[in-house]
């Protein structure tokens, strides 16, 4: 398998104060999406922005609005994020009562459907929806903070999931403790979507910190 790796950064790690200059600048450094963490005190404990922020972002953004829910009742907000332009969203497992009618409802309106994984998920729990999914997203940290220690086990975790699904089927996503050490070990296992927040925000020179990921996890696809 030699599939493009595309790199998120999760404006988690951004200046919140500087929120357009701040996607201007990697979108400049070649980012393929826009990852955004909506958090609500709840779930996780930290409180980040909703679809009023994002519609505003959305203004700004040439490249696709990626939406990572980290929040109790995702449904009410999937029409909302549908309206302000976002590309996709994903729901965590954890929260969902009814996983395949918000799936269903995240397509329906219009955007790519994705489902979350917290570390201590097991890949079973989302056994009968695979075929009703756009891609996984596989925490490789605890949700909530940017900034934390990559999980090691996420390596064998995200392994088993593309042995499951097939190569080039469905979209990887690896999200938490991405950097240049684990951008290639990720690649070689199968994540075809990489979320870098501090490792690409972080770094006073983006388009370095972008280049480098780049590099590091292609080398790791084409192993
Ligand atoms: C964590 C968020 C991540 C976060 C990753 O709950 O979902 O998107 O921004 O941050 P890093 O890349 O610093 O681990
Ligand atoms: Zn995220």
């Amino acid at each position: 398998m030699n599939p493009r790796i595309r790199i998120a950064p999760s404006l988690l790690s951004a200046d919140f104060a500087r929120l357009a200059e701040e996607i201007a600048e990697i979108e400049a450094a070649g980012a393929d999406l826009l990852h955004l963490d909506l958090m609500d005190g709840h779930f996780v404990p930290n409180l980040t922005f909703g679809p009023p922020v994002i519609a505003a972002l959305a203004r700004y953004a040439t490249i696709g609005l990626d939406a990572h829910l980290m929040v109790t009742d995702p449904d009410p907000l999937v029409p909302q994020l549908a309206d302000a332009g976002v590309l996709r969203t994903a729901v965590h497992v954890e929260t969902c009562r009814h996983l395949h009618r918000t799936l269903a409802g995240i397509r329906d309106a219009g955007m790519e459907a994705g489902v979350a994984l917290n570390p201590a998920t097991p890949l079973t729990s989302i056994d009968e929806i695979l075929g009703d999914i756009d891609f996984v997203l596989i925490m490789s940290v605890n949700p909530g903070f940017g900034g934390q220690a990559f999980i090691p086990s996420s390596l064998s975790k995200i392994r088993r999931l593309r042995r499951l699904i097939g190569e080039g089927v469905q979209d990887i996503s690896v999200d938490g403790g991405v950097d240049q050490n684990t951008a290639g070990p990720l690649a070689a296992a199968g994540a075809t979507t990489l979320i870098a927040g501090s490792a690409i925000f972080g770094s006073p020179d983006r388009v370095r910190a972008l280049a480098a990921l780049r590099q590091a996890a292609q080398r790791g696809a084409e192993s």
